[in-house]
């Protein structure tokens, strides 16, 4: 969603705000700003567009000052225009704030302070904040930003400076994330550690209802409406060039071809002597053993991995095992007869819809254990057990890496729960332990055939639709490769399992539909082959990712894309490498930008 990123010491603003945008700009993208008080007087820049409107800007400038503050904006309430770009500025334009999230009250809050006098300017709800925090600023913006923000419904994350107080940002959350960066003659705040990675690791955690107030030297923590609280600071240890994008021309690319190197990272941390082990887990095997039903919740990709869930944890861990959008999750009386275990997906950790689930389901005192790939994330933090995907940062708003992250930690726990449960055998989990640690290698014979699906692309980059089945595991492999399609491409995509077909879809296909149709050698391989004859009797243009040597199939593809041989199981960790590559090059040729896809952000914390 959108992003923050302050500071307050005593290099040059522009060096610091701009390259947090910089940083940030995968989060959302529509437009940026910045504000700065320098000798007592705010001064604010904004522009629509993507960041470099706003670098163009200030080319000529180096921005003094106190404090400052900037925002990276994907538009909620308001178009995405200069007007609606944060900063926002207060009635008197001597404060401004920067807000992620959604004000639910902002109508009622408008009205009350246009009666006040208050003239708003933009159409967004965030602007109603800097307009707030002012009708209560007498002397202390403590206090101000303290009384507004309980008038305030929704989610939010804010930083506020003033001239009142030049030498403070006051910052507070409540549902989106926010950190406090900590530097020695200088601190910033940012909605993300990308932001500030090159500043600092040491950083603070916000909780809900904390007012952080940061100056140069020092920096402290309070509950709104309460006494101050100590704070723990975290030593990060990532390395920040893991955001860059090492010689790849874009993160996409550079995140397709960082697979093998993460399922490595996987096998080693959740293998040892060829069992599978679940480090710092806090639930006991015992307990573990008595779980009778899991209901999982995610959006987008990390839905799809929960799905391909479903199938594992039935098939060898015998659990029931439900599936569901996070977004709709909530509207579902929860049903709990005891042992029963909420499994949350997710990438960032930070997806609103998501941390809803998690809260929802905490309510109801359900366990709740998450797949995370973002560390200390506010999901982190706040479900019972967390299984990391390792996948390392991923920067590309369309999801490669963890996707096939999330479907090996997966796999691995299915493992672990079956072996406990003795559902399965040690040989077998001897067995698929061995079969995963050849995929690695098996990803990189697919990646080496990037030319070939370049020529796929070049072939079907004009089609304004297409079409991706697949049977049992790869249903799930089939919606994940037509939503990679569609987000970066902007080319309608849909996925179906593939013996729905004839119930509707068949309808849709005629010369000019290309229908991806995945077809590894597996349990579903002739009633594929059946859903396949049924396209080509259409004339649809078949493009097949199937097994290597597989003759049988060759004869209906019009292309084919060939994924080394593996158990069903495990098929989706292959198929979806060339789908991502095929989506991603068919973007190149459409001259899309598929790092930053239009109306999209990389973690979306607004519901
Ligand atoms: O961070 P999360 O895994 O919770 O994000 C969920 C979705 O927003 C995300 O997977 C989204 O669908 C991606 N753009 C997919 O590429």
């Amino acid at each position: 969603m959108c992003g923050i990123v302050g500071y307050t010491g005593n290099r040059s603003m522009d060096s610091v705000l701009l390259v947090g945008l910089e940083r940030l700009s995968y989060r959302g993208y529509d437009s940026s700003g910045i504000a700065i008080v320098s000798e007592g007087e705010l001064s604010f820049w904004r522009k629509s567009g993507k960041l470099h409107e706003l670098e163009e800007m200030l080319k000529d400038k180096t921005l003094t000052g106190t404090v400052g503050i900037a925002h990276t904006r994907w538009a909620t309430h308001g178009k995405p225009n200069e007007i609606n770009a944060h900063p926002h500025l207060s009635h008197n334009r001597k404060l401004a704030i920067v807000h992620n999230g959604i004000i639910e009250n902002f109508h009622d809050l408008r009205m009350k302070l246009s009666r006040k006098g208050h003239i708003f300017r933009s159409g967004t709800d965030s602007e109603v904040i800097a307009h707030l925090v002012e009708e209560y600023l007498q002397d202390d913006l403590v206090t101000a930003v303290e009384k507004a923000v309980l008038d305030l419904e929704g989610a939010y994350a804010i930083a506020v400076i003033a001239e009142s107080d030049p030498d403070k940002i006051v910052v507070c959350r409540s549902g989106s994330p926010l950190i406090i960066g900590v530097g020695k003659e200088e601190n910033f705040i940012a909605s993300d550690i990308n932001a500030i990675i090159n500043h600092t690791k040491d950083v603070v955690y916000l909780e809900d209802n904390d007012i952080g107030v940061v100056m140069k030297n020092d920096f402290y923590v309070k509950k709104t409406g309460g006494a101050k609280v100590s704070k723990e600071i975290n030593h990060i240890s990532w390395d920040p060039k893991a955001a860059e994008k090492n010689g790849y021309p874009h993160f996409m690319l550079k995140e397709i071809f960082e697979q093998p190197m993460v399922v490595r990272r996987i096998i080693s941390k959740m293998i040892s002597d060829d069992k599978v082990v679940l480090r710092n887990f806090k639930m006991s095997d015992s307990k573990l053993k008595k779980i009778k039903r899991f209901i999982i919740q995610a959006c987008g990709t990390s839905w799809h991995a929960g799905l391909y869930g479903k199938y594992l944890l039935e098939k060898y861990a015998r659990i029931l095992t439900e599936v569901d959008i996070s977004s709709e999750f909530r509207y579902r009386q929860m049903i709990m007869s005891g042992n029963e275990v909420v499994i949350a997906l997710s990438q960032s950790g930070e997806t609103a819809d998501t941390l809803a689930g998690i809260r929802e389901a905490k309510s109801r005192f359900f366990n709740v254990i998450s797949f995370i790939n973002a560390k200390n994330s506010t999901m982190d933090r706040e479900s019972d057990d967390v299984i990391y995907s390792y996948a390392g940062q991923e920067v590309g708003v369309a999801s490669t890496k963890n996707f096939t992250a999330q479907l090996i930690s997966v796999y691995l726990f299915t493992i672990y729960l079956a072996i406990l449960k003795g559902t399965i055998s040690e040989e077998q989990e001897r067995n698929m332990v061995a079969e995963l640690k050849r995929l690695p290698e098996y990803m990189e014979q697919i990646l080496s055939q990037s030319d070939e699906i370049i020529k796929i692309a070049e072939k079907y980059y004009l089609s304004k639709e297409f079409l991706f089945i697949g049977r049992s595991v790869n249903y799930p492999s089939a919606l994940e490769g037509a939503l990679k399609l569609k987000e970066i491409s902007y080319i309608h995509a849909t996925g179906y399992p593939a013996g729905e077909l004839k119930h509707g879809p068949i309808a849709l296909i005629d010369s000019r539909l290309p229908v991806v149709c995945i077809v590894p050698k597996s349990e579903t391989y002739e009633k594929m082959i059946t859903n396949i004859e049924e396209v080509k009797a259409r004339k649809g243009k078949v493009i097949v990712i199937g097994t290597y040597g597989d003759e049988q199939v060759k004869k209906y593809a019009d292309d084919i894309i060939y994924i080394p041989e593996v158990s069903e199981d495990l098929s989706p960790a292959l198929a979806a490498l060339p789908m991502q590559l095929l989506s991603y090059h068919i973007a190149m040729k459409l001259d899309c930008d598929v790092d930053q896809p239009r109306n999209l952000a990389k973690s979306v914390t607004v519901e």
